[in-house]
């Protein structure tokens, strides 16, 4: 029997998106002859007037290795907490029935909800109510339970590696500290992997509370010891045992989502005041989302998105498609947005690197 999916991208854009869309459009109209249409802009898209556009083989074409959305994004559009206007109040209000209600019109037959843990909560929520939906777990910061590994993680990774790489030839050159703010809300996985790739002298990951002290300890030690240059990679949710994280914005201002920044400079100011060096802080910010996929990454959207479709022949609603081990499956989206995917502090990961000799976060022999 034909079938209408719509597909949605919502959250901050990702290398990988367009992939999955052309893998959802390739399967669905190639193989089983269905339709696909595109919700434009997330959940904004089902909201008051309904905006999409067709996407058959021919919309799809040319978009593998592009970066962004093809359908565009959007982190606003909580449908379950949208900001409604009243008597010049502005309150956040339960909407989602007039969503439903929206879908209905459409005459989709499912939605394909490619995002992080924000969207999918959403879609998990609209499933609740009677919604067909398809989960495809999308984020940067990697932090989706369920799958080994979200699509676009490997690709930031790279080019955080990248700017270690390039960062390293300036810093040995000028004999200084090179503070690097990266992304990954509060977990730790872009510092901490792209700072082993990258060979970063320490690593200050939200997990684990960091210590001034120790780093200044850390950078003195290496130029004892003939290095007088150090990298420093911050995530952007770090905390510092000494004065908790730095928010550009709390959840309170920006529709109940913190907006993280602004840590790296406080970590390079601290870091002037205890060092005889040059400091200088720079912070990667939306780079590490921009640009064409990884060949990793666009092969795994592209599973992502054949195993969406498959999954919506098979009538299994309600389920995320995940990455586990080699093989990609199905599993509850549920699962995957009841808690963070955080980095292990006690894990190998961290250890590895502190047996390479790098710190992470602060000096676990002395705390
Ligand atoms: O979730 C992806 C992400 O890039 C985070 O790493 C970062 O904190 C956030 O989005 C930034 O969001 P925005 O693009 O809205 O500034």
């Amino acid at each position: 029997m034909s079938k209408t999916l719509a597909i949605l991208t919502g959250g901050g854009d990702c290398p990988g998106l367009n992939a999955v869309i052309r893998g959802v459009v390739r399967s669905a109209v190639g193989l089983h002859g269905w339709r696909v249409i595109g919700i434009e802009d997330g959940f904004e898209g089902l909201i008051g007037k309904v905006r999409w556009r067709e996407l058959n083989l021919e919309a799809v074409r040319g978009i593998l290795s592009r970066g962004g959305t093809i359908i565009g994004t959007s982190n606003r559009g909580n449908p379950f907490a949208y900001p409604v206007e009243r008597d010049g109040i502005v309150e956040l209000t339960d909407i989602s029935d007039s969503v439903l209600e929206n879908f209905k019109q459409l005459g989709a037959d499912v939605l394909i909800a490619v995002g992080g843990d924000g969207t999918l909560r959403i879609a998990q929520q609209l499933f609740e109510k009677g919604l067909p939906v398809i989960g495809v777990p999308k984020t940067i910061d990697n932090d989706l339970q369920a799958t080994d590994v979200t699509f676009g993680y490997r690709t930031a990774v790279s080019i955080v590696t990248e700017a270690l790489d390039r960062l390293h030839t300036t810093a040995e050159s000028h004999h200084r500290v090179m503070v690097v703010e990266v992304m990954g809300r509060d977990a730790g996985w872009i510092a901490l992997e792209s700072g082993i790739a990258g060979s970063a002298d320490a690593i200050l990951i939200p997990e684990i509370p960091f210590s001034i002290p120790d780093i200044c300890q850390t950078v003195k030690n290496r130029a004892e010891r003939g290095s007088r240059f150090s990298i420093v990679v911050v995530a952007e949710g770090a905390v510092d045992k000494a004065g908790g994280k730095s928010l550009l914005k709390t959840a309170g201002e920006n529709f109940g989502v913190e907006r993280l920044g602004g840590i790296g400079q406080r970590v390079g100011d601290a870091l002037a005041l205890c060092l005889e060096m040059e400091t200088r802080v720079v912070v990667l910010g939306h780079l590490q989302r921009g640009g064409s996929p990884t060949p990793y990454d666009r092969i795994l959207a592209s599973r992502f998105g054949v195993k969406a479709v498959d999954l919506i022949a098979n009538g299994r609603f309600g389920e995320m498609v995940a990455l586990r081990g080699r093989v990609v499956e199905g599993v509850s989206i549920a699962s995957a947005v009841a808690r963070l995917n955080r980095v292990d502090p006690h894990g190998e990961l961290v250890k590895t690197a502190q047996h390479l000799g790098t710190l992470v976060s602060c000096n676990p022999n002395i705390h």
